[in-house]
């Protein structure tokens, strides 16, 4: 089971005092299976890496821009660049980004060359309420995949994480039955293996052991409750305990 903590836009050098206690309980779960990720801003991979040099524990990043190469883009951070400070893992397509105008055909190329880099990919897919209230879910996913995804023949870096906009943050999960629809509507659009599949949005300590009898989920990716180590060791110790 992965276990990948997206941090959004929180934390400084201090709140890296944090995780203490995160890497006291991975150290000490060894008969158990699981991976954990953290994906901080930018200005804490570096840091967050060195700390984690000896642990299992990995690090990755929020986005990246798509040219692989370096230039004039003001602001903005690359995959290989991401790689050079410790990522591992990059999370691309997040829907808070796709608000800002990110494009599936935008996604396509930064998913690209995060592959370039070696950057292992958390590709993000997930419908809008609007969507889901017109029916539109599996419309939107088959898209998201096939765009996103476009001309990509090696998948063995990519993991997915679906995350139904209208669950982050608010508390919401979907119902089971239609959560059991979509894990499974995104499993039928891959021809041959499958990758690993992460729920996100609104994972907390109370509904992980709901969420972990879906089948062919393989992780979650938690937001808000990423933030407090009490909290996400507390999901951890719900879902593989
Ligand atoms: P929350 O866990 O805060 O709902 O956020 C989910 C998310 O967006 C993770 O990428």
């Amino acid at each position: 089971m992965y276990f990948v903590a997206n941090w959004k836009m929180f934390g400084d050098l201090r709140t890296l005092n944090l995780l203490d206690k995160v890497i006291k309980f991975s150290k000490t779960n060894k008969k158990h299976k699981f991976k954990i990720v953290y994906c901080p801003p930018n200005t804490l991979i570096r840091p967050l890496s060195r700390r984690l040099k000896k642990t299992k524990i990995e690090v990755g990043a929020q986005n990246c821009h798509h040219s692989y190469e370096y230039g004039a883009h003001t602001g903005q951070v690359n995959s290989s660049m991401l790689k050079n400070v410790g990522a591992k893992y990059v999370i691309l397509g997040h829907s808070e980004n796709r608000q800002l105008g990110e494009t599936d055909n935008l996604i396509n190329l930064k998913i690209k060359s995060a592959i370039k880099s070696g950057l292992k990919i958390i590709f993000c897919i997930g419908e809008t309420l609007k969507e889901r209230r017109t029916k539109k879910t599996n419309q939107v996913l088959k898209r998201q995949i096939e765009k996103g995804l476009k001309s990509i023949k090696n998948k063995s870096k990519i993991i997915i994480a679906y995350e139904p906009v209208w669950s982050i943050g608010t508390g919401v999960i979907p119902k089971e039955a239609a959560l059991i629809q979509a894990i499974s509507f995104i499993k039928s659009r891959f021809v041959k293996k499958y990758p690993k599949i992460l729920y996100g949005g609104s994972v907390n300590a109370n509904n992980a052991d709901k969420l972990k009898k879906i089948p062919n989920i393989d992780g979650f990716l938690i937001g808000g409750a990423s933030q407090s180590p009490k909290k996400f060791i507390d999901i951890i110790q719900k879902t593989i305990i």
